[in-house]
C-alpha cells in the first residue's frame, strides 16, 4: 500500500464531499459561507474523516458510503479549532497557515461560524437524503455516540478542564482527562462511526475503540510537542503559546522525552489492539504510526 496516495485520495474525496455540502461564498449571508469555507478549506489533515473511512475500510466497509459522517466529524473539528483559538480560548492568530478565523472576520462571525458548523453537523447527520442504506436505529446510535463524544463529557468537557487547568499545576489524572476529552474524544468517535456503518462485530467494535483511544491520546502529546519543537511553517500554527499561557501538556508536566516514550508506548498498544485484523487494516496502522512520528 501506498500510505502518501491512500492519505491524498481519502483526503481529496472529503474535501469534494464538502465543497458540495457546505453552500457557496455567494450564499446570503454571505460572510457566514465566507468564514465557514475560509477555515474548513485552509488545508487541515483531515485526520478524523480520513479515521472514519479507514475504519470502515478495515471492515470491509467502502469509504465513499461514510462520506457524510465523516464530513460532519471535519466540521465539528472545525467548529472546535476555530472556537479554541478564541481571544477568550488560546487567543491563537495562525491556524491551518492562515490567519485564524475571528482575526479576519472578526470575534462575532467567528463565533457564528463555529456554532453554524457544529449545528450544521448533525443536520448532515440527520439529512434522509444521505447514508440511505443505515437504519433509523443505527443512525440515531451514530448522532447520540457524536454528539456525545463533543459535548459535556467528551470534547467540551475536556476544553473546560484545559482553559481552568491554565497557570495551575495539574497532576496526571487531570492531563489526562483534559487530553482524552479535547482530542482523544472526537478521534475515538470516529473511528467507532466508521466501524459501526461496517456493522462491526462487538469484539471489532472493542478493539478499534482500544485502537482509537491510544492514538487519540498520542495525537495530543504530539500536539504538545510540536508547540515546543516544531516549525510554525509545517505546523501553520504558533509555537511556544503553551508555555506563554501556562498550558497543561505532557512536556510540561513529565518532561520532552518522557512524552515522547509515552507516545511510542501509545502507538505499540494501538498497534497490539489490531493483532486480528487483516490488511484491510493497513491504513490504521499506517495512521497510527504517522500521528506519533509527524512533524505536522
Ligand atoms: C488540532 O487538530 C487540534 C488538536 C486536537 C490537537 P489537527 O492537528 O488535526 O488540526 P488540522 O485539522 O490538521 O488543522
Ligand atoms: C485543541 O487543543 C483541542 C480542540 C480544539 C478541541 P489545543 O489548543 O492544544 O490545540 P492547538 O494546538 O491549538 O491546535
Ligand atoms: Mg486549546
Ligand atoms: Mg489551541
Amino acid at each position: 500500500m501506498n500510505f502518501d496516495s491512500y492519505l491524498s485520495d481519502r483526503k481529496k474525496r472529503v474535501d469534494m464531499a464538502l465543497r458540495e455540502y457546505i453552500p457557496p461564498e455567494h450564499t446570503y449571508p454571505t460572510i457566514i459561507f465566507q468564514a465557514v469555507r475560509y477555515s474548513l478549506f485552509a488545508g487541515g489533515k483531515r485526520l478524523r474523516p480520513i479515521l472514519c473511512m479507514a475504519a470502515t475500510e478495515a471492515l470491509g466497509g467502502s469509504a465513499d458510503d461514510v462520506l457524510p459522517v465523516a464530513c460532519a466529524l471535519e466540521m465539528i473539528h472545525t467548529y472546535s479549532l476555530i472556537h479554541d483559538d478564541l481571544p477568550a480560548i488560546d487567543n491563537d492568530d495562525y491556524r491551518r497557515g492562515i490567519l485564524t478565523n475571528h482575526k479576519i472576520f472578526g470575534e462575532s462571525i467567528a463565533i457564528l461560524a463555529g456554532d453554524a458548523l457544529l449545528t450544521e453537523a448533525f443536520r448532515l447527520l440527520a439529512n434522509p437524503d444521505h447514508l440511505k442504506n443505515i437504519d433509523a436505529a443505527k443512525r440515531l446510535d451514530l448522532i447520540h455516540d457524536i454528539s456525545e463524544a463533543a459535548g459535556f463529557f467528551g470534547m467540551v468537557g475536556g476544553q473546560v478542564m484545559d482553559v481552568q487547568s491554565e497557570g495551575k499545576e495539574v497532576d496526571l489524572a487531570t492531563l489526562h482527562y483534559i487530553h482524552s476529552r479535547k482530542t482523544g474524544a472526537m478521534i475515538v468517535t470516529s473511528i467507532r462511526s466508521g466501524a459501526v456503518l461496517a456493522g462491526g462485530k462487538p469484539s471489532e467494535m472493542e478493539a478499534l475503540i482500544r485502537y482509537a483511544t491510544q492514538i487519540g491520546l498520542a495525537f495530543q502529546i504530539a500536539d504538545d510537542i510540536l508547540n515546543i519543537e516544531g516549525e510554525e511553517k509545517r505546523i501553520g500554527k504558533s509555537t511556544g503559546t503553551d508555555r506563554t499561557r501556562g498550558k497543561a501538556t505532557y512536556p510540561a508536566l513529565v518532561g520532552i522525552e518522557e512524552s515522547r516514550k509515552k507516545g511510542r508506548e501509545l502507538l505499540d498498544e494501538a498497534l497490539s489492539a489490531l493483532v486480528s485484523f487483516d490488511e484491510k487494516a493497513e491504513p490504521l496502522r499506517r495512521i497510527a504510526r504517522h500521528i506519533v512520528e509527524r512533524d505536522f
